[in-house]
Formats: structure tokens, sequence, C-alpha cells
């Protein structure tokens, strides 16, 4: 219907940071409040999907009750749920802050402070978005990128790589925009090389922009 037009869809979105085990009381993480992908799961929740939320740690509270909500820590614990929940859904957006490099080997005991200086090697995460990318189907795909130069460049790069229906571009060069503010400013580029821009608007105004522009996708 109108007013439902995700009625009898499923929509899976990831959110929040990742944290990375460094020893039992240490981690690397980053300062993603998890807002936009929360406010993307209500957005679409209100349109009338089922969604599931895959979420990193973050001080937010389930938007709906009836949001099936699935707490993670690590990237490879984002990666697992996300893959677990995708051959069921209609619609992934990729919305979490996922650290890009983990400790290689976690410390079973605390660091302690010995030397000046301390070496930690790291490795990669899972890049959870280029696997569901690799592994789609009819799924619609939606990413978002923070790019500090070579903006457009660098997210067409992404959209491609990652096999991304549409990629959501978030202007760093905006007061208002970005990781833990309230607002955000964003443009979108379309695979078919189009871009639509969209003014400084709360991240609850965000969401709908983007979950409308999920719907025209779905209904193409
Ligand atoms: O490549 P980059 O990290 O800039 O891409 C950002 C997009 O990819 C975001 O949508 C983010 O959620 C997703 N991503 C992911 N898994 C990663 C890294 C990024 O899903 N390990």
């Amino acid at each position: 219907s109108a007013n439902l037009p995700l009625k009898g869809r499923k929509v899976m979105i990831t959110a929040g940071p990742t944290y990375e085990a460094i020893d039992p009381v240490r981690f690397i993480g980053n300062h993603s409040s998890g807002k936009m992908g929360y406010e993307l799961a209500a957005a679409a929740y209100r349109s009338g999907a089922e969604v599931i939320l895959i979420s990193g740690p973050t001080h937010l509270e389930n938007p709906h009750k009836e949001i099936k909500l699935v707490r993670v820590q690590s990237a490879q614990e984002m990666y697992e749920a996300a893959i677990a929940h995708y051959d069921e859904v209609d619609a992934a957006i990729a919305a979490a802050a996922v650290s890009d490099y983990r400790p290689k080997n976690i410390a079973s005991q605390k660091i302690k402070k010995a030397d000046e200086n301390l070496q930690m090697e790291l490795e990669r995460t899972p890049d959870i978005l280029a696997s569901l990318g690799a592994n789609k189907k009819r799924q619609a795909l939606v990413g978002f990128a923070l790019e500090t130069e070579n903006e457009q460049e660098n997210a067409l790069g992404k959209l491609e790589r990652k096999n991304l229906d549409f990629i959501v571009l978030n202007s760093l060069n905006d007061k208002g925009a970005g990781f833990k503010s309230e607002t955000n400013k964003i443009s979108i580029l379309f695979k078919d090389g189009r871009k639509a821009d969209f003014g400084l608007k709360s991240k609850k105004e965000v969401a709908e922009d983007i979950i409308n522009e999920l719907i025209l996708l779905l209904n193409e």
C-alpha cells in the first residue's frame, strides 16, 4: 500500500562501531554512535518492513520491539550475523563503521606496561558489505562512504567494487554532518551515474530520504 510501501519486505541494516579485542580489557574501536543505522531501521519499520538490525556496541535502545536487534562486538561477529540473515532479506544497508583492522593475536591476559614502545600486529577484518555484494542474488544493496579526498571518485569505485545499487556519501565538508552529530548531509550516487544531493537534515529525515530511494529501487 502507499502507506506501508515496504510491507512484505525484509530489510537488514548494520549499525554502530565494532570493537576489536586487544586483551581482556582493551579494544580498538571508533566514535560511531550508531544513530544513522538505528534511524534507518526505524524508518524502514515505519514503512512496513520486517527489520533485522545488526548492531555493534552502542548506547541506543531498540527503536521498536518488533525490530529484530542482533547485538555483536567484533567485525567477525557482525560478518557472521549478516551472512546468516542475508538469504532471507530483500535489501541490506551497511551503515556500520566496521574496524578495518584487528589485532592479529588477542592477549589472554591484560598486557602489562613495560618498555617505552609497544608493537602490535594488525590484520584486516572481513569486508562485510563486499561479501554481501559478491553473494548478491535478488537483494538491493546500499553502502555508505565517508571520504576525505576525491569523494565522488572513491565513492563510485566503492559502488562498483562492492556491487552496490547505490551509495550514500557523507559530506565531511559541512558543519553538522558526520559521526556523533544529530544531523547529516548526504549525496546519493547510483550505479547508473545519477547523483542526488540532499540538504542538512536531522538523521531521522536523512534516514527517510534513504529509505524512500530504497522503496523506488525495490519497486523498479
Ligand atoms: O571501504 P569502506 O570501509 O570505506 O566502505 C564503507 C562501506 O562498507 C560502509 O557501508 C560500511 O558499512 C561497509 N563496510 C563493511 N565491512 C567492512 C568495512 C566497511 O560492511 N569491513
